[in-house]
């Protein structure tokens, strides 16, 4: 099997009218931390590219990178970061005051369950649950906590074998819909597994927020597609189900959750004709909007170089604050490598002793920040958790240090 190959046809309408309108360059995948830098010569790029149907409005990526290569050892974890926890907390009662008070046979079932944290949520309420998980890893994990996790990529097959032996009431999916390759099959087991009662929930980043706020570095190639609502629509359409409420969220840097059931269920809420006016009037559906956002993401390029141009001049030292995916894209798109920025800080244990792909910075405990201060500037990569990481930096901002923002634009704080 290959590792990489380019999209040709429109993954919800099937159009082959799809353009490029940002082209990142050649980036290795976001999440693959090198473990040693005698293994140089085994990094991988591959392109990236952000793609237009101009017959749907969807937009998505033009090159894709087998899912095998992507997630075979997955480091991301759910659990380790305390804003999404709190908001799997209220995610969990929300839907089960809404779906499920006089519900205790069936069972919610979550698609991408990573380490269980949602699913334990909705098992202290009282729910039956299962994960779907493809990482072999965090689905051990989860089973060894007791959150009965089936190690498996989600498709119509796996979903035909779950309803041979279980009602299902509820399905979630939360920021995995965007890593789908086949969106067809996917739609066509969350249509078998809902039934003509069920619900399926699913949170993805919102195109939106994408845009405005210029968040560029979250394109990369775990994420194929970047979800507005005009191609959602479309898309379930094809499957007689129907969007019946949207809600927006604030995790991720603005994220939207969509509600779907099957045709004429549930009466539609007022919030998805909202939801569409607002994309129109932005102009979501224009070629125009992203030719603007492609100029835009250009210029904050220039400009975050010349800042860091115009720091190092004045002798001061670079390091990085987070080692986030997004951050690798940034750091790739931008040529921000090891000469630059002396090494990164990240809360995370497996991160710690590793390097950035593409770019080679080390990367430490944040205990290395302890005598930084003055003459030092922290580039914030990890820009989603800004408050809570100025709040934990008290004290190297107290010494004199300064944090660099890169999104929306380059800002010295
Ligand atoms: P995420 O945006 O994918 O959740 O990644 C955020 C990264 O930032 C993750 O690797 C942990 C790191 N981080 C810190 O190093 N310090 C912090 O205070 C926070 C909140 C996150
Ligand atoms: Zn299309």
């Amino acid at each position: 099997m290959s590792d990489y190959k380019i999209r040709n046809k429109c993954g919800i309408c099937s159009s082959t009218d799809l353009i490029s309108i940002l082209n990142l360059g050649k980036q290795p995948p976001a999440n693959s931390l090198i473990d040693d830098l005698t293994l140089l010569s085994q990094e991988v790029k591959f392109p990236l590219r952000l793609g237009f149907c101009k017959n749907c409005c969807f937009v998505q990526l033009l090159d894709i990178v087998n899912k095998e290569f992507l997630f075979k050892n997955y480091l991301y974890m759910t659990s380790g970061s305390k804003p999404i926890v709190q908001h799997f907390n209220k995610y969990a009662k929300d839907i089960h005051d809404d779906f499920l008070k006089n519900d205790n046979e069936s069972t919610v079932l979550e698609i991408g369950s990573n380490d269980g944290s949602l699913l334990l949520e909705f098992k202290k309420l009282g729910c039956k649950i299962l994960g779907i998980e493809p990482a072999q890893n965090l689905a051990k994990l989860a089973n060894e906590l007791n959150i009965s996790t089936q190690n498996s990529f989600f498709s119509s097959n796996v979903a035909k074998e779950i309803i041979k032996s279980k009602k299902i009431s509820v399905v979630v999916a939360n920021n995995v819909v965007g890593h789908i390759e086949d969106l067809h099959d996917f739609m066509n087991g969350i249509k078998i597994l809902i039934g003509n009662d069920g619900i399926f929930i699913f949170e993805v980043p919102y195109l939106n927020d994408l845009i405005k706020k210029l968040e560029f570095d979250t394109i990369y190639h775990e994420h194929l597609s970047y979800f507005s609502l005009l191609p959602i629509i479309n898309w379930v359409n094809q499957y007689e189900l129907e969007i019946f409420d949207i809600k927006k969220q604030s995790v991720h840097g603005g994220t939207i959750r969509v509600f779907i059931t099957k045709k004429g269920n549930i009466p539609q809420k007022n919030s998805v004709k909202t939801f569409l006016n607002e994309e129109h009037n932005y102009g979501l559906d224009k070629i125009e909007t992203y030719e603007k956002f492609a100029q835009n993401v250009l210029n904050l390029k220039s400009k975050l170089l010349k800042k860091i141009m115009e720091l190092k001049s004045e002798n001061k030292s670079i390091i990085g604050y987070g080692a986030p995916a997004k951050g690798n894209v940034l750091l790739n798109y931008c040529n921000i490598d090891h000469k630059i920025i002396d090494f990164i800080i990240d809360t995370t244990p497996l991160k710690q002793g590793k390097f950035t792909p593409g770019t080679h910075i080390p990367i430490y405990h944040p205990s290395k920040m302890e005598n930084k201060g003055s003459n030092d500037v922290s580039l914030l990569l990890a820009w989603n958790y800004k408050n809570e990481i100025l709040e934990n930096e008290k004290l190297f901002r107290d010494r004199g240090g300064k944090f660099l923002i890169p999104i929306p634009e380059p800002t010295i704080i």
